[in-house]
């Protein structure tokens, strides 16, 4: 097969945010608890990180990061967290069915984030709390002193407040599994409340409203609707999540999974739009799209962990996906969706960040290693700057189940003005061979290729693992060819690449 892209700094879509980089951790599972934290690691800090993740997690890339939820957040007291470690509760999770120490709360988790060089973003609960408890939470984190929780913040040690922007109101309150499931005109109440109060409190505050838990949902879009209906004026960003998996072997539709990632956002920003019109708004809403993976879902089945409620486990292995080739294929090609949409996704949370459906793994007392989805995220992150770039793509198809006949090639750029550099970033769905792609390069004069990227394998469902920790990894495009203008590159069957010139 074969593709033809155009690269024109003029085909501009938008600014590439950094927070479309952001991650998640949640408590949950071993993300928290054996995973960034483990005092008796032999690379734990004074604080018990474990710098060997800190320092992974500094590669990847990280711009935002939510926390602590996710469904665990709807049952979660921000106040166990706070205070003297050794009087914090021990509370049963109902989300994940484990219990929850709360050695790491709020102000572990804000120093954690000041050495992996990230931004907190805080999830409030709505699920079994409400404004009230909101604004506390809110009081205790932004408020420099003077009141009650903010000198409560001091006395624990933060003389500064946490000064946290983006705030998440709830999450994925459209789940009948969620504790607190409401309808959408009860959350959209609720919401609106709650965002009222928090920007009387602290104006600059950027709020986030649940969106649906993901497209299959059957309220999907009038759950959008509803919401905005009651907070459109309150908010920012409305929340989109979505996970992929292969199913039933059928990789080629999983390869073209994008497809529906790219009709998701387009849908929820039609439906804001539409609220928009309906109340005269002169304000947009954008995207925060704060959970986003490969999720092999069916392998968790949440009834499997309601055992004995008094022998619920302190960090069980949860979650933990082993990410092969075709995962970081899909991964990256879902990475390439959210650039696509650059104007209207301004944030965005592969969730999660440590062993929890994860770019980084870790073994307790033993290393920490990069899965195959790290290389993608970690070379978006740092090549994708200025703005992103529409690429006019013209590409042979190929039929799959799920999506119909979709290219064989996806692509988007970015072009950063201060620079001058253009980093280009490509997905080959096609299962049986190369596809080769010309690029019209001509409107960027004089320039090299600076580096070039290539995931594959021949065996697609290759993956790193504790044993052989270095088996997949990116290599150099040796095809690249950059000649009159025109770059050309072969693209590997099942392959995602990023190539950078300037
Ligand atoms: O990321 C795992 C879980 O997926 C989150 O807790 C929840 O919000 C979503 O359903």
């Amino acid at each position: 097969p074969t593709a033809h892209l155009t690269l024109d700094p003029r085909f501009t879509v938008g600014a590439v945010h950094r927070r479309v980089f952001g991650s998640f951790v949640e408590h949950l599972g071993r993300c928290v608890y054996d995973g960034l934290y483990e005092p008796g690691h032999e690379s734990a800090d004074e604080d018990g990180f474990r710098t060997d993740v800190l320092e992974l997690v500094r590669e990847l890339g990280v711009s935002t990061i939510r926390y602590p939820g996710g469904n665990f957040v709807s049952g979660y007291r921000w106040e166990d967290g706070v205070g003297p470690r050794e009087s914090r509760p021990k509370r049963l999770d109902l989300a994940w069915h484990s219990l929850e120490t709360n050695q790491v709360g709020l102000h572990e988790f804000a120093r954690w984030n000041d050495k992996a060089g990230s931004e907190l973003m805080l999830a409030v609960n709505l699920g079994t709390r409400g404004v009230l408890e909101a604004l506390d939470l809110l009081e205790y984190s932004n408020v420099r002193s003077g009141s009650t929780l903010s000198d409560q913040r001091v006395a624990n040690g933060a003389t500064d407040p946490f000064g946290v922007k983006m705030w998440c109101l709830g999450n994925e309150m459209d789940g009948p599994w969620q504790l607190g499931h409401r309808s959408a005109e009860d959350y959209g109440k609720i919401a609106s409340q709650t965002a009222k109060a928090m920007r009387q409190l602290d104006p600059d505050v950027q709020l986030v409203v649940c969106g649906s838990s993901n497209s299959q949902m059957p309220t999907f879009g009038t759950w959008e609707r509803t919401v905005l209906e009651h907070t459109y004026e309150d908010v920012d960003f409305i929340s989109c999540h979505a996970y992929y998996a292969e199913r039933n072997g059928d990789l080629a539709s999983f390869l073209a999974s994008a497809v529906d990632m790219d009709h998701f956002i387009e849908s929820i920003v039609a439906t804001a739009d539409h609220v928009k019109a309906e109340l005269r708004s002169s304000k947009t809403i954008d995207i925060a799209f704060d959970e986003w993976n490969v999720w092999y879902q069916e392998r968790f089945h949440a009834d499997d962990q309601i055992t004995d409620i008094e022998q619920w486990p302190y960090a069980p292995r949860l979650l933990e996906d082993q990410y092969h080739v075709a995962d970081a294929v899909v991964f990256g090609s879902l990475l390439i969706s959210l650039l696509k949409h650059a104007d209207r996704v301004t944030s965005a949370s592969l969730a999660q960040l440590v062993n929890v459906i994860a770019p980084i793994m870790t073994e307790p007392g033993g290393p920490a290693w990069r899965q195959t989805t790290f290389f993608p995220f970690a070379l978006t992150s740092r090549l994708a700057r200025g703005n992103a770039l529409r690429v006019e793509l013209t590409s042979d198809t190929t039929t799959t189940t799920d999506h119909g006949d979709v290219p064989v090639v996806d692509a988007v750029a970015t072009h950063d003005p201060e620079t001058g550099k253009v980093a280009v970033f490509l997905v080959n769905r096609d299962i049986e061979g190369p596809t080769t792609v010309t690029v019209d390069a001509g409107s960027l004069g004089d320039v090299q290729v600076l580096e070039s990227h290539t995931l594959h394998d021949d065996d697609v469902y290759a993956a790193n693992t504790l044993a052989e920790p270095n088996r997949v990894a990116p290599v150099e495009n040796k095809s690249v060819r950059l000649e009159n203008g025109t770059l050309t590159v072969e693209l590997p069957p099942v392959s995602w690449t990023a190539i950078s010139l300037g």
